[in-house]
């Protein structure tokens, strides 16, 4: 059995536009998660049938859908993983993020999936390590932002000049292009509302196709790459939490102009933000936040400031919202298969 931990992580330049073979549009940055994390495990044998079948289990219940979702994944990597077609497998999967609280779990149960199959390879070729470049490809084909799941710290996706090595095929470890503060930053996800997101990022990428704004975004993207290659390298928290906050409102501001139109953010996300910003004028205290295609509030800030800025979140910010449940996070180490 193979045992892999991998998990979510979070764009500060994001990834929104697609083309190809889960090839993106721009370049993006993010940071590796440490506790929202999929746990997956995986058997495989010789397969018994003329077809490979594949079962899954999401804490211990099977599902149908996800295991014909990992057929169409393994048929589709198939030039990369042909033994693939050879084995019936099992896999189990936990989350240790509730399913409802919004957080993508495509990024970690992909990335979990392709480290497995990339262990499966070194085992069946007897080889002494496994080949992470290759995971974050696999990763990629599962779901774009997955790419950037493996590594530890933070990881660049796209090819951009200011980013020597960085490619749209697969993410590039960053750590060594990153100052201290950044290597232990914390992300405090604020869930403003657990209900199934209504446009899946699929659907979100397309819309840029059709963008009024979308060259625009494209460049704005690019030229933060190139700004955040001298912010993280001096590690200037001021610089970075500007960048991520426009980085944030650009996402939804592209979502709320596309064709049709997303309105992602709730009243709870604007009111949070605005609390956030007058806090921040107030204390000069570098907590900043980021969003996903959704309404929750990720907030960041340096490890230096945690403990002003935690009780901040959770005596003034937490309050605001009705049923709203906090997730305390910060950068992560990446994949890791688990001893057998
Ligand atoms: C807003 O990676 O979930 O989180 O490639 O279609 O699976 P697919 O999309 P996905 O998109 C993530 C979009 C984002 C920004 C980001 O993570 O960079």
């Amino acid at each position: 059995m193979i045992k892999v931990v991998s998990p979510s992580n979070i764009a500060i330049v994001k990834y929104w536009g697609k083309h190809g073979r889960q090839l993106p549009n721009n370049a993006s940055v993010s940071f590796t998660l440490s506790n929202a994390v999929s746990e997956t495990s995986m058997t495989f044998k010789p397969k018994s049938g003329p077809q490979r079948t594949i079962y899954f289990t999401l804490d211990g219940v099977e599902k149908v859908s996800f295991a014909e979702k990992i057929d169409r994944y393994f048929a589709g990597i198939a030039d990369f993983m042909p033994f693939l077609a050879d084995y019936d497998f099992e896999f189990d999967s936990h989350n240790t993020f509730p399913h409802s609280s919004g957080i993508a779990s495509s990024a970690s149960g992909m990335s979990a999936v392709a480290m497995a199959i990339c262990e499966m390879e070194r085992v069946l070729e007897n080889k002494t390590n496994i080949d992470l470049q290759k995971a974050s490809i696999l990763s990629r084909l599962g779901s774009g932002s997955a790419c950037r799941s493996v590594y530890p710290d933070m990881a660049v996706w796209g090819k951009h000049p200011a980013w020597p090595g960085s490619s749209d095929e697969y993410a590039i470890c960053i750590s060594d292009k990153m100052h201290d503060v950044f290597k232990s930053y914390h992300d405090d996800i604020l869930i403003v509302s657990d209900k199934e997101k209504s446009v899946s990022s699929t659907a979100g990428h397309g819309l840029m196709d059709t963008n009024p704004y979308a060259a625009t975004r494209y460049a704005q993207a690019g030229d933060h790459m190139q700004r955040l290659s001298s912010i993280l390298a001096a590690g200037d928290v001021e610089a970075f939490g500007q960048l991520a906050e426009t980085e944030a409102l650009t996402l939804h501001a592209l979502m709320m102009c596309s064709d049709p139109s997303f309105l992602l953010m709730q009243p709870a996300t604007v009111g949070v933000i605005h609390k956030l910003r007058e806090y921040r004028q107030t204390t000069g205290l570098p907590l900043y936040f980021t969003l996903d295609a959704g309404p929750n509030v990720h907030l960041l800030y340096p490890d230096e400031v945690a403990q002003e800025a935690s009780s901040f979140i959770r005596n003034e910010l937490l309050p605001m919202i009705e049923n709203a449940s906090l997730l305390p996070d910060r950068v992560g180490k990446g994949s890791t298969l688990l001893p057998q």
